[in-house]
């Protein structure tokens, strides 16, 4: 009996303690819950902190770009002026060189003769090269092939006695004329032709007597006076 007692009492010492064992552990989970949403909240406080932060890196990055696309097209833009600033520099320095004496085109030939018994589309055959800085006139032709395409003066220069109809002639097509003619009385009357004209390069030009008309008397070229051919490049 009494041992019954025992253990009751031992049971119910044993229910109290687990009891108190229980309250114990409640209370230290009731702790620990706090603690934890309280760690929770900070960590979501960091989070949100971390977020702005990143958030703000972020825009700060835009704006970069942004500064970084403005200065590339500010480049760019100092690029293409330079570009053109070069350009127009070349252009004008380009029409500005002066002709060297390479490039410089000037013919002048004349005859040593006068010259008797011409035809009808005869071509002159000056026979005295003054002037020819390409070497580009052909005497036994009568004709000078353009070196350089661009503008050249053309003039021929002819004092006859008689009637003598002449043609400018580039490439076989006439583009200029004179009709050196005299009173008659054997005095002798010069003329001259002139052209201003755009030549191309191997252009063949010459001075002839006219396809119509035949012609009479003679080109003069003695003590006082010559006959002749020129042309330069302007
Ligand atoms: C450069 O020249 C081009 C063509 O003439 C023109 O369209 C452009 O606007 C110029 N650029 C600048 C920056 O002057
Ligand atoms: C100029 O004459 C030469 C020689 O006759 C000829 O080869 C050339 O084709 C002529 N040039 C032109 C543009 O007709």
């Amino acid at each position: 009996m009494f041992s019954d007692w025992l253990v009751s009492i031992f049971i119910l010492g044993f229910v109290t303690q687990s009891l108190a064992s229980l309250e114990a552990l409640e209370d230290e989970l009731i702790l620990l819950k706090a603690a934890f949403y309280r760690q929770t909240d900070e960590t979501n406080e960091r989070l949100k902190t971390l977020q702005k932060e990143v958030d703000d890196l972020k825009r700060e990055n835009l704006n970069k770009d942004q500064v970084i696309g403005d200065l590339q097209r500010t480049l760019n833009d100092i690029i293409e002026t330079h570009e053109n600033t070069s350009y127009y520099i070349e252009l004008h320095t380009a029409k500005a060189q002066p002709r060297t004496s390479e490039t410089t085109v000037a013919l002048h030939t004349c005859f040593t003769n006068d010259v008797r018994f011409l035809g009808r589309n005869q071509i002159l055959l000056f026979n005295k090269v003054v002037t020819d800085t390409q070497n580009r006139y052909t005497q036994s032709t009568g004709t000078y092939s353009i070196p350089f395409t661009g503008y050249y003066v053309i003039t021929w220069v002819t004092p006859a006695v008689g009637n003598i109809p002449l043609e400018l002639v580039v490439n076989g097509e006439p583009i200029g004329r004179t009709d050196p003619s005299s009173t008659g009385n054997g005095a002798s009357q010069s003329t001259t032709g002139l052209a201003v004209l755009r030549l191309f390069e191997n252009d063949n030009v010459s001075i002839r007597t006219h396809t119509d008309a035949t012609p009479t008397g003679a080109i003069v070229n003695n003590i006082w006076q010559d006959s002749c051919f020129s042309l330069w490049q302007i």
